[in-house]
């Protein structure tokens, strides 16, 4: 039984109102700004409308709910009087006449070393039950600005512990690749590989609108009890709201922009930039902006910019963030807009191909439409020679495959070609890698060399054998 006190209250009613006045008393003054108070008039689909609001695009607001329920959300938008709100959670519950209230409270979340190995959604809150965060650092999450020119140029090598990847697609500190394929055809387990192998400080993982199922796997399988502690994970699955997304993918970009301050070497891995953009696709037309290329609005192909420019190198001395991200090519279609228009601002592609996947080729990697912008900087001469030719021989192989596997090819009709041939064998292993080895960049490169310079005996490898016949 509730006993009345002398505001004639009962005490759970009293408590209720304190606690709901207590949640917007700090925050209705910023530096003695009056905040205007609005009012919730419309929610469709995932947008909220409110009236009485004076705030910027980007503010925070707390929407509360009659109930004294809270939802968190941003503004994305307005239109004359109307101001787009886009919430962070799913709305179930809200009542037209809803109460928004801009949040004054800088965004961010406490960061250090203790963050190694724990794991966190889009606004820096913990998910993995091992109590809250601690850190030295409080990390706003406003993004940072790198004047251009303050960049150090790409100037070494990073081993990624890949061996196609590290002979034939070398990715240099700082640099920003795709990891591009259709689905299933191994984008994950390969970024898993390079999460682990990798010589970084750090590794920063998002983990952006995939099941949410793959989480946990990568965490206790790919990742494993020894890689999750120098890692940060940020997870927002498929079925968080879009803004949540979109913020855990701009919150690794932050995570790893604070290691790199520090002067850390830091690798981002972000599984997927297409979810990024999907996110962002909801939420333009969500707001009523048109639909521009295959349903994607403008503002998609500005925000991929916005993310991907976070990575790379600061200063001389500074650090560095080495950055891939994995892009689905629906259909594999390499021409989706969202491949393209990484493809353009990204400084290299690795493409894998669901022919090799389905011959068994793992990982599965399309040597000849990969490509490291960075490589002919970064490596010898000889090296990059190498590269060529390996790409030179297995594009031959590619152009006569199907006289070869007819038996239309004489053997001895044309030097090259029988250079291919004799080397296929060769040059397929070489592609192929279990997850759990590791082959480092000395060890890949004396493989390169060696498959180049064989000099297959005629009738040796399966394929080599084949034609002779
Ligand atoms: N290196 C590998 N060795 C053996 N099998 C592999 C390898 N890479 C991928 N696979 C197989 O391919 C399957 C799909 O791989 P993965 O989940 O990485 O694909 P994905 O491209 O990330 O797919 P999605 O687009 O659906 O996220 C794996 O479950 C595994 O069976
Ligand atoms: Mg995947």
């Amino acid at each position: 039984m509730t006993t009345p006190r002398k505001d004639g209250l009962p005490m759970s009613e009293r408590q209720s109102i304190t606690s709901r006045l207590q949640h917007y008393a700090p925050r209705r003054l910023v530096n003695n700004e009056p905040v205007a108070e609005g009012r919730i008039t419309r929610s469709v689909g995932l947008t909220l409308e409110a009236v009485g609001l004076k705030v910027s695009v980007g503010k925070q607001c707390e929407v509360i709910n009659s109930d004294g329920r809270s939802i968190e959300a941003e503004v994305v938008g307005f239109a004359g009087d109307r101001v787009f709100l886009m919430p962070i959670k799913r709305v179930e519950g809200l009542q037209p006449g809803a109460r928004v209230i801009p949040v004054s409270a800088q965004q961010g979340m406490r960061i250090g070393l203790q963050t190694l190995g724990r794991v966190v959604n889009g606004i820096g809150q913990p998910l993995d039950n091992k109590g809250p965060l601690v850190g030295d650092e409080f990390l706003d999450f406003a993004p940072q600005e790198i004047n251009p020119l303050q960049r150090h140029p790409i100037s070494e090598t990073l081993d990624v512990g890949v061996r196609a990847i590290n002979a034939l697609i070398t990715v240099g500190r700082g640099q920003r690749l795709g990891l591009m394929a259709g689905s299933g055809v191994g984008k994950s387990v390969l970024m898993g590989m390079m999460t682990k192998f990798t010589t970084a400080d750090i590794v920063v993982v998002g983990l952006i609108g995939e099941r949410g199922r793959e989480v946990k796997e990568f965490i206790d399988h790919i990742l494993g009890e020894e890689g999750i502690r120098r890692a940060v994970v940020v997870a927002s699955p498929a079925d968080d709201a879009p803004l949540m997304r979109l913020r855990a993918s701009q919150l690794s970009s932050r995570i790893a922009e604070y290691y790199r301050d520090k002067g850390l070497n830091v690798l981002l891995l972000m599984d997927s930039l297409t979810r990024y953009a999907q996110a962002q696709r909801e939420i333009a037309l969500a707001i009523g902006e048109p639909p521009a290329t295959k349903g994607y609005p403008p503002s998609v192909f500005a925000k991929i910019p916005q993310l991907v420019e976070r990575a790379g190198n600061a200063d001389k001395g500074q650090g560095s963030i080495t950055a891939f991200y994995t892009v689905l090519t629906e259909g594999d279609d390499l021409q989706d807009p969202i491949a393209d228009s990484a493809r353009a601002i990204l400084d290299g592609h690795v493409v894998l191909s669901r022919r090799l996947a389905e011959e068994g080729i793992y990982p599965a990697i399309d040597v000849e439409a990969s490509i490291s912008r960075a490589m002919q900087n970064i490596v010898p001469e000889d090296h990059l020679k190498q590269m060529q030719r390996f790409k030179q021989l297995l594009s031959r192989y590619q152009q006569n495959r199907d006289l070869i596997s007819i038996g239309a090819y004489s053997p001895g009709a044309d030097a090259e070609t029988d250079a291919a041939i004799e080397r296929f064998p060769h040059l397929r292993a070489f592609i192929q890698q279990g997850i759990n080895q590791r082959v480092l960049m000395p060890e890949s490169i004396a493989n390169l060399q060696s498959v180049i310079r064989t000099q297959a005996t005629k009738g040796s490898g399966p394929l080599a054998s084949q034609h002779q016949r």
